[in-house]
């Protein structure tokens, strides 16, 4: 071998090795900066930083209003006739968009996210990130959903037990969108809820309470039909809200990225970190709570797509017209009214979340449609 050829060698293996060192040094700057920037945007959000949340945003306390007071005027709701309030309803939704893009409440898209990528998440207590798997990317839109439509009217279904008994059904379908939660139940209530559904939204715990994290055929066969039960439709999946979901929400996105060619009816959808502006705005309406509820968040997505919103199933009491209530509309009959007695009051104010509805209904920004419809 002549000393030629072996400089020769010598310098592409030199080359190679400092090719190799600069890309581990550009990635790792570029990890450490992600990394710096979303740690600044955390201390931002938990008050330490610029402390764009009012003090004593997290602290817990007493609902404002008592059951009795945020059930005030219900029946002048029920009674006096509603009329639309185009101006109203617009000047609600640019005040929304003064605090989050409602856009991006429905959805990140394909390019808002890679593989490897770092996402933090929002009640994360230690600086938690999760690792963005290929599959999320796969399953996300391309581009933002509903972006250039806008709907006349929209139903907005919340899972109140109010619903039972309704005779809502046709009501609700009647509108040119409609949005459920958390996977509610049609079959069998369909005079009272309808059948159209053209999004819904699914919390990652429901995988793990109603299908086991689909660990026998005989769950993920039980999901896979409930996944087709709803026609065409949005799912829209609540993500980056706690470190404990990562598991579930792996378990989801591997099954539905595993078996896309099953699902052709159903576009993932997947919020990012927005949920601290939607709080800080529900905050600046007086509404404050450790989590807004699905509900609500329901409610600003379609400010964002609809002219006029119709909600039903928003009736967070045990009681209407003398009649208990179940909490939602789809519990089974012996099921006790735990709920009223600590469920919201631990995570959400449903009560404070009635009292601003109330007020957007008066002034015709969106109608509460509450008993028989
Ligand atoms: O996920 P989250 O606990 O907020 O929702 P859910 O219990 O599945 O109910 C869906 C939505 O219906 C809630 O977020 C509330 O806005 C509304 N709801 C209500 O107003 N009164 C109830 N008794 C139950 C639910």
């Amino acid at each position: 071998m002549s000393w030629r050829f072996t400089r020769r060698m010598l310098t592409v293996f030199a080359v190679g090795i400092i090719l190799i060192c600069a890309n581990f040094v550009l990635m790792n700057t570029i990890q450490k900066l992600d990394l710096e920037q979303l740690h600044l945007k955390y201390r931002d959000f938990i008050g330490h930083g610029s402390g764009r949340l009012p003090s004593g945003y997290y602290e817990k306390t007493d609902s404002k209003f008592s059951e009795d007071n945020s059930k005030e005027g219900v029946n002048d709701i029920i009674r006096k006739p509603w009329s639309y309030n185009e101006t109203a309803a617009k000047e609600e939704r640019k005040e929304m968009e003064q605090y989050f893009n409602p856009y991006k409440v429905i959805t990140m898209t394909s390019d808002d996210v890679a593989h490897g990528q770092l996402a933090r998440f929002y009640k994360a207590k230690s600086m938690d990130f999760n690792i963005v798997p290929a599959g999320l990317h796969r399953l996300l839109p391309t581009k933002q959903l509903f972006k250039n439509e806008r709907f006349r009217t929209c139903s907005v279904v919340g899972n109140s037990g109010i619903l039972l008994n309704s005779s809502c059904g046709s009501k609700i379908d009647s509108s040119n969108f409609v949005i459920r939660c958390n996977f509610a139940s049609i079959l069998g209530y369909e005079k009272d809820v309808g059948v159209r559904t053209n999004m819904i939204t699914f919390n990652p715990s429901i995988l793990d309470k109603r299908f086991k994290r689909l660990a026998t055929k005989q769950d993920q066969a039980r999901f896979q039909s409930k996944l087709k039960a709803y026609g065409n439709y949005v799912l829209w999946v609540p993500v980056f809200t706690k470190e404990y979901v990562t598991r579930t929400i792996r378990t989801l996105l591997d099954y539905l990225d595993i078996y896309s060619h099953t699902f052709q009816n159903v576009q993932l959808a997947f919020p990012g970190n927005v949920l601290p502006e939607i709080s800080e705005f529900w905050y600046s309406k007086g509404v404050d709570e450790e989590r807004i509820s699905t509900g609500l968040l329901m409610y600003n997505i379609a400010s964002a797509l609809c002219e006029e919103i119709h909600l039903f199933g928003f009736y967070p009491f045990s009681d209407f017209d003398g009649r208990p209530l179940a909490y939602h509309y789809d519990d089974p009959p012996n099921k006790t009214h735990q709920h009223y007695d600590w469920g919201y009051r631990r995570y959400h104010r449903l009560p404070d979340e009635f009292v601003y509805l109330k007020k957007l209904h008066k002034k015709g920004a969106l109608k509460l449609h509450i008993g028989k419809c």
